[in-house]
């Protein structure tokens, strides 16, 4: 019997991110091997044709799960029956813009675009905001669908924990299958932060393994955070391919879950853990089973996380003030 596919909406499918994610999606890496998909592209109308050059690409691999392609630039009609969201599309920041101005511009896109959620897409919903500044956005977007479980819109931090992985894997010559328990804390920003303390290195301590504080403060945690911005100095444009991975990760944990003994991050809507304010979302380490995400209670914060975690909640609070204050949630 041929089982019904699951509806992906993509939005900014001509983008970069969008044409290193599509083909991972179809070829069935985002839910599993053996799930088909249809694809719903949003673009805006300038995108709408380089959209329809990746459909043909997409066509012309002869996916086994691929079960349709729609594309267009009514939101209303992207997330109609959508199952998974992945929002993408986002309005870069250019030259002499403020960070008002960006939170404004972006609230053009993810405020109708969580309405057009919330009137049109399926009861089971999941929606990944990748677009930047990725944890307000989705916050304006969650607030634009009051009937939607507002622990259905996440934010990526998959990609800053795939990053410290890396980096910690490069430090302790332990590779990164062995490494466990990695946390990104707060915005998707300068002012995230990693935490090793309760992370395992080949069944280990990894702070202790590393008994560096200088170069936890100084080398890890500053590489891990401006990560993105060193990537487009070195490529003259942000990260792409890593960033599709980590969203082909982050959905793929939340619908198939995290393997025992470990966890991940995600930007998930805070319930108030660890002194996070309510309602905010920021990242933590979470867990996933039957398709919800968990934030891991009952960690010890240090002095050393306590102030990096309240230094980068901090920024969300004051970019929610601003987004409340434009009248976008
Ligand atoms: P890009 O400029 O190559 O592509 C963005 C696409 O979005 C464009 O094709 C544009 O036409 C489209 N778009 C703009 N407004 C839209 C709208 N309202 N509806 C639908 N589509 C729309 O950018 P990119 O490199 O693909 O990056 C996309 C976003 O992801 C950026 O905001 C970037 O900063 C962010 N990003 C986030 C992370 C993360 O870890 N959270 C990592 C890398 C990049
Ligand atoms: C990244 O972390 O690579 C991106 O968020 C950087 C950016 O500003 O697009």
């Amino acid at each position: 019997m041929t089982r019904t596919p699951v509806n992906v909406t993509v939005t900014g499918a001509a983008g970069q991110i969008g044409y290193a994610l599509l083909f991972r999606i179809a070829s069935g890496q985002l839910l599993g091997a053996d799930v088909p998909v249809k694809l719903n592209l949003l673009e805006i109308p300038q995108g709408l044709k380089a959209a329809e050059g990746t459909a043909m690409e997409l066509d012309d691999c002869a996916f086994p799960l691929l079960q349709g392609i729609d594309i267009t630039d009514d939101p209303n009609v992207a997330f109609n029956g959508a199952n998974v969201a992945l929002l993408v599309g986002a309005r870069p920041r250019t030259k002499g813009m403020e960070r008002g101005d960006l939170l404004e511009a972006n609230g053009g896109i993810f405020k109708p675009q969580g309405k057009a959620i919330n009137d049109h897409a399926a009861d089971d919903i999941k929606v990944l905001v990748v677009g930047n500044p990725a944890n307000t956005n989705a916050l304006i977007a969650q607030a634009a669908a009051p009937d939607v479980p507002a622990e259905r819109f996440t934010a990526m931090t998959r990609l800053d924990h795939n990053r410290a992985l890396s980096q910690l894997s490069k430090k302790t010559g332990v590779p990164v299958a062995e490494i466990a328990k990695l946390t990104i804390w707060g915005n998707h920003s300068a002012t995230q932060y990693p935490d090793v303390f309760h992370a395992e290195v080949a069944g280990k301590n990894a702070a202790e393994v590393v008994n560096d504080e200088q170069w936890l403060a100084e080398t890890f945690i500053p590489t891990v955070a401006k990560r993105g911005a060193a990537i487009i100095e070195a490529r003259g444009a942000s990260s792409a391919a890593s960033a599709a991975n980590a969203a082909i990760d982050h959905v793929y944990t939340w619908v198939n879950g995290t393997p025992a003994g470990d966890w991940t991050s995600a930007g998930v809507v805070s319930d108030g853990s660890y002194g996070v304010a309510e309602g905010l979302i920021s990242s933590f380490p979470v867990t996933a089973k039957d398709g919800k995400f968990e934030i891991v209670q009952g960690l010890e914060i240090n002095d050393f996380s306590r102030a990096r975690i309240d230094a980068s909640v901090k920024e969300l609070e004051e970019e929610r003030e601003a987004v409340r204050g434009l009248g976008l949630i």
